[in-house]
């Protein structure tokens, strides 16, 4: 790494304008740099802001403000240079693969020899020799998503910003192509100068990436940076590679926990954005965990190995981990999950002792469904509606995030029988509760 960087960003801001009329910062404080040489890895939840990042980056949509700088230059517009790959290969299906890959050079007006010719080089490197003429919809996955590295490459990129290129992708396929990238990058048969993938997978990002930024959401901004100082090809199973991954989840673990944690000690309240999780999926986790410990003969469970057993990505685990925390189910820390004495009392618990000990906890350390309780306790008639909470949480959470919040201190009230919902009334009331 020498030189000046190829992208630099610095204090970049996005703000979005929502249906109601507010704003929503979507980026704050983003401070990026893109080096000659590097593969540099985005890792972050869904709905952080990575896409927006790149669609930023390639000069498809303003930054609301800060700087974006390509090769030392603000960047006005499409960035000629740069080359996109996504995650849904949009190709034309009236075009062949041939035509299809052609298409990137027209805008380039690139005289029709040069083009054929650029093309059919583009595709043999990619590995879709003999598939010229086909139709996208004569491909699978694997070779569509071939089609969509070839229009990037055609253009002889300087720069290739990738937003999930693997993810729609079967693991055996998923696996051959980041081999045969990584195989063109290191081996200088594409000029590619730096490359930016942005990724929701810890064990691609480790795989690929010498540098590795973790995006943290609400709003999108890069909360660590990890070199990866492993030679490429990289072993997944070495004791570094798993250590790193490790690391990684540590990392983007602690935060769903530190808010759960914080909330209990400061007692932030009723506007606590919940984690949109079924009681059944909670309890499917306890219940995991507990047959996890048992065959480990541990307490504690390392978080990398929970999302393999289970195949859970982290934008499944997060939001789960994040509700046991706060409901006191479990504990998180160093990249390890554990039951607390509660969470154990659960699994073994039957049906009616698992809703008691539910209510209790919910009543105890999720103050929204604790205060629409008094709320009924205190009416002569114990019936509310539920704008009456609705209009209350939208003093602090969106339109959106206040319903969703609501329903989801529904769901976990009603399961543990604290109060009832009438849905067609939209109702909440104390008839039949169980405590
Ligand atoms: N044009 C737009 N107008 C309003 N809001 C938008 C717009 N584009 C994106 N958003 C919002 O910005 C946030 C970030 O979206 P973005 O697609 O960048 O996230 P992401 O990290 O790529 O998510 P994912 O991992 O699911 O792809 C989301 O809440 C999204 O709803
Ligand atoms: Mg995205």
């Amino acid at each position: 790494m020498t030189g000046s960087p190829i992208y630099e960003l610095r204090g970049v801001r996005k703000v979005f304008q929502t249906p109601e009329g507010e704003e929503a910062v979507i980026l704050q404080d983003v401070d990026i740099s893109l080096q000659e040489g590097e593969i540099l890895a985005l890792l972050g939840r869904s709905g952080s802001g990575k896409s927006t990042l790149l669609r930023i980056m390639a000069g498809l949509v303003p930054a609301s403000s800060g700087e974006v700088l390509y090769r030392g230059r603000p960047v006005a517009g499409p960035v000629p240079g740069v080359a996109m790959v996504f995650q849904n290969f949009a190709h034309f299906p009236w075009l062949t693969v041939l035509q299809n890959v052609e298409l990137g050079l027209e805008a380039l007006r690139v005289p029709q020899a040069a083009r054929r010719q650029r093309a059919l080089e583009a595709i043999d490197i990619i590995g879709l020799d003999g598939f010229e003429s086909a139709y996208p919809r004569e491909l699978s996955g694997g070779m569509r998503q071939r089609v969509g590295f070839a229009r990037a490459l055609v253009i002889n990129p300087d720069v290739l910003l990738m937003d999930e290129p693997f993810s729609a992708l079967d693991v055996l396929t998923a696996e051959t192509l980041r081999t045969d990238l990584l195989d063109l990058w290191s081996e200088h048969r594409i000029s590619t100068r730096g490359i930016l993938l942005v990724s929701h997978n810890i064990e691609e990002a480790v795989l690929m990436a010498d540098r590795i930024l973790i995006f943290g959401a609400n709003p999108g901004h890069v909360r660590a940076e990890i070199p990866v100082r492993l030679p490429q090809p990289r072993d997944r199973q070495s004791e570094a590679f798993r250590g790193l991954v490790g690391e990684i989840y540590l990392i983007m673990t602690t935060r769903p926990t530190l808010r759960a944690d914080e909330q209990l000690r400061e007692g932030v309240g009723v506007a606590y954005h919940l984690p949109a999780v079924s009681v059944n999926r909670l309890a499917g986790l306890l219940e995991a965990l507990a047959a996890l410990e048992a065959v480990a003969g541990s307490p504690r469970i390392s978080l990398p190995e929970l999302a393999e057993d289970m195949h859970f990505s982290v934008d499944d685990l997060f939001p789960l981990l994040e509700a046991l925390v706060l409901l006191g189910f479990a504990q998180v820390g160093e990249g390890q999950v554990e039951l607390t004495a509660s969470g154990r009392d659960f699994v073994n618990a039957d049906v009616q002792e698992r809703k008691a000990l539910f209510a209790r906890h919910l009543l105890e350390r999720v103050p929204l469904a604790a205060y629409i309780r008094t709320i009924l306790d205190e009416r002569p008639r114990h019936v509310a509606p539920i704008e009456r909470f609705l209009g209350e949480l939208e003093d602090h959470l969106s339109e959106e995030d206040a319903r969703r919040v609501l329903e989801t201190a529904i769901f976990w009230g009603r399961y543990a029988e604290i109060f009832a919902y009438d849905d067609n009334a939209r109702v909440l009331s104390l008839e039949n509760p169980g405590v």
